[in-house]
């Protein structure tokens, strides 16, 4: 956690009412915050700040499905990008969509050299956090991590410190994003709104939080063809990941009033670039 990110945040209960911090008792050479604790400057609530992550749920937040319990655990956080994802999406398409296509894409279309705050919601190791840091390139602003798994914030944050990336990493729900109304530049999201749980609640925070001229990034699975890889997703269902056809998921960014600009299939594999509806243009009823 990087003192230059506390003006971005705000209390999950109150985002528009800035955090306080309260007491840094360590910091680590490049002047992060190691151990500390933070105050909701409306409500008074207290937050930790333990191993470099702020904690914005407490010791009570438990995974609500079996796939974000899988999450929770400290073997899953160590293997997650050691193992699973360079090769998630080359297998999941059968294509060669390795770092090489991916990553170029989500940066481009986020655009962090734009400055300002970027949050990557649901990062679990940092991927596109990282991805976005290296990109901002000097210009202002922060690069802000959220996830709601100790272990996977954790080493999110040993590796952007492996390549001197000044990343802050929150603990938070994405259906309750820390931050205030309008202010976010850019959200990214890889793989994570198929287990987020109330998929409404969330895309109903990345409405709230994008600023007008905001953009959203999402990579996310879509209902298979094959009877196969629909067999293999009925089973996924039950430990709590969803698949949508792409027309249902684009009426549900449609209803939570995130306007689709592009978008990007690769058998189910989607990259969607959404942007804010603005009040005085009608919501579509249809995807773009
Ligand atoms: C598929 S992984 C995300 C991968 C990562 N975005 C990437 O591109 O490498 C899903 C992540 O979402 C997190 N997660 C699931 N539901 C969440 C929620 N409601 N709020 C915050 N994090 C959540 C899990 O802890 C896990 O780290």
């Amino acid at each position: 956690m990087y003192l230059e990110a506390l003006p971005f945040l705000g209390c999950p209960l109150h985002p528009a009412a800035g955090l306080v911090l309260v007491e840094i008792r360590t910091t680590a050479p490049d002047g992060a915050i190691l151990r500390g604790r933070m105050r909701c400057s409306q409500c008074g609530r207290r937050y930790s700040i333990n191993d470099g992550v702020l904690d914005l749920l407490g010791p009570l937040a438990l995974p609500g499905s079996p796939a974000q319990f899988t999450n929770a655990l400290a073997l899953t956080a160590w293997g997650y990008e050691r193992f699973w994802r360079p090769r998630a999406l080359p297998l999941l398409t059968g294509q060669p969509l390795g770092y090489t296509y991916e990553l170029p894409l989500i940066a481009g279309l986020a655009a962090p050299q734009r400055g300002g705050l970027f949050v990557d919601v649901a990062c679990s190791n940092g991927l596109y956090a990282r991805t976005l840091e290296r990109l901002r390139a000097g210009a202002t602003g922060v690069t802000v991590g959220i996830d709601h798994s100790w272990p996977m914030l954790r080493q999110a944050r040993a590796f952007a410190l492996a390549e001197g990336l000044r990343i802050s990493y929150v603990r938070a729900k994405a259906q309750a994003l820390p931050f205030p109304t309008g202010s976010v530049v850019g959200l990214t999201m890889g793989g994570a709104l198929n287990e987020i749980g109330d998929v409404e609640r969330a895309l109903a925070e990345w409405r709230r939080t994008l600023a007008p001229d905001g953009r959203g990034v999402m990579m996310n699975l879509v209902q298979a063809e094959s009877r196969a890889g629909r067999m293999l997703q009925r089973l996924l269902t039950r430990g709590g990941v969803a698949f949508w056809r792409l027309d249902d998921l684009n009426r549900r960014y449609a209803a939570a009033g995130l306007r689709l600009r592009a978008q990007w299939q690769y058998g189910v594999v989607v990259f969607s670039l959404l942007v804010a509806h603005q009040a005085d243009r009608p919501v579509p009823t249809s995807s773009c």
